[in-house]
């Protein structure tokens, strides 16, 4: 694999073309899913949600309206703009189709990488990031809202996956050199440990399928998870044409096969075949087998392993910088801050770039360039509704729309949707108490 294709979750490359991702790193694309979406959120109509890892699995929950849920974390190290309100809306679009909802303030990465106080880490997370997540619709029945820092059994958890990893595993997925320090090697543990924790928490529903929606550049994160959640599990359950296997990882583990077995075999239609190293189940879903497993593992603590499901993800793309080049939240003019005022980001959107001709004659004559424009990926990301931007799209092609009024009509747009979201996260406050949390 060429080096340039190697996703950095703590970098600031910019990424372009999506298309070689899928390729590279066995991505699965979202599109041929959409269709088996109740009601899709609009990043998913609009495909800034392009890929997934396993979420097929979790649509199948939905349907079958059974449990699920969604985790996600936020480094509090900056404001949080519109690339994490993004992540945001995911989670609460995924509370309100009926899954529980798992949110992490990634309060030891930005210690650990980014070298921010306990103190702000604690203000940014409560004040940019919970306050508009409850503005966005999060609530607090089947939610859980924690800091790193003080979750233990995460903490507990990460620190048992992280005995799965070497250093040279680390490097090759992450490029961790001789100057990274140890607190930055255990961030992708303690991530693991967030995303693996949720099925573990028998008050939130017990095992079920998980998805993690995150920005593309967190994938590194989600493979090395996946992997470790096999690496601890005390069996591999594998699907396969007309029947899933059923393999215990350790000798130890098959002290008392009986007992999963005959549960097995006592579901309806459900048959076994044993063979020396595995058991063949014919005529059961996976979640069910993954279910009976599950219990096995759970009522034999004394084995000391676990059973986790590898997790499902949902991959959108980022939206690039109102200037161009990428959204960062160390260059105020690139993005928009939730906690922003209004006035000052109508006025980001009236001086960003667009994809406009060099002169007015011209634009009438050969029209914009909207993939060029980052005033319409605001539009796309952000505003209106799919027919809506569809004539927006057209008018700017067929030049019938100059950028001066187009912009200003975004930028009056925006200001109102982040005046609204202020309200409500001023309303947010009084409601943290509901999710455990005060400032
Ligand atoms: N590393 C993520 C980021 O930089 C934050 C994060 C922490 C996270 N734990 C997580 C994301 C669990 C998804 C799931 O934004
Ligand atoms: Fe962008 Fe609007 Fe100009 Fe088209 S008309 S290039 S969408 S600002």
């Amino acid at each position: 694999m060429p080096k340039e294709s190697r996703l950095d979750p703590w970098g600031r490359d910019q990424i372009e073309d999506y298309g070689q991702l899928i390729r590279d790193f066995g991505i699965e694309p979202f599109g041929p899913l959409l269709a088996r979406v109740p009601r899709p959120m609009r990043l998913m109509a609009r495909s800034i949600i392009f890929g997934h890892r396993d979420y097929g699995r979790v649509l199948e929950a939905v349907a079958a309206r059974r449990p699920f849920g969604v985790i996600s974390g936020f480094m509090p190290s900056g404001r949080a703009h519109l690339g994490a309100k993004m992540v945001m809306e995911e989670i609460v679009w995924h509370q309100k189709m009926g899954g529980d909802a798992t949110v992490a303030v990634a309060d030891m990465e930005a210690h650990a990488v980014r070298n921010i106080s306990w103190e702000r880490c604690r203000e940014w997370g409560i004040r940019e990031y919970v306050l508009s997540l409850i503005a966005l619709g999060l609530e607090p029945d089947r939610a859980k809202v924690y800091f790193q820092s003080e979750n233990r059994q995460v903490q507990d958890l990460a620190f048992r996956l992280a005995k799965e990893a070497n250093h040279s595993e680390l490097k090759a997925i992450y490029g961790f050199s001789g100057e990274t320090t140890l607190a930055h090697m255990l961030c992708p543990a303690v991530q693991a440990a967030d995303i693996l924790a949720p099925p573990l928490d028998e008050k939130l529903g017990g095992s079920r399928p998980l998805v993690v929606p995150v920005g593309v550049d967190q994938d590194p994160h989600i493979r090395l998870t996946r992997d470790l959640a096999a690496r601890v599990s005390g069996f591999d359950v594998e699907e396969r044409k007309g029947h899933i296997v059923v393999r215990p990882r350790r000798g130890d583990v098959d002290l008392r096969p009986g007992s999963y077995v005959e549960r097995l075999n006592s579901l309806r239609g459900v048959k076994t075949k044993n063979y020396r190293s595995h058991v063949e189940v014919t005529g059961a879903t996976f979640p069910q087998v993954e279910q009976i497993i599950g219990d096995h593992i759970r009522a034999h603590p004394e084995l000391g392993h676990y059973q986790l499901v590898p997790p499902a993800s949902l991959y959108h793309r980022f939206m690039s910088g109102l200037t161009g080049g990428k959204m960062s939240s160390s260059i105020p003019e690139s993005h928009i801050a939730l906690s922003e005022p209004p006035a000052e980001a109508e006025v980001k959107v009236l001086k960003a770039k667009t994809g406009g001709r060099a002169t007015e004659r011209e634009q009438r004559e050969k029209g914009g360039e909207p993939e060029k424009c980052a005033v319409y990926e605001l539009m796309q990301y952000n505003l209106g509704d799919d027919a809506w931007l569809e004539d927006m799209y057209k008018q700017c092609r067929a030049g019938t729309r100059l950028c001066g009024e187009c912009k200003s009509r975004a930028a009056e747009q925006m200001k109102a949707i982040l005046k609204d979201h202020q309200e409500r996260r001023e309303e947010a406050e009084g409601r943290l108490d509901e999710f455990g949390l005060k400032i």
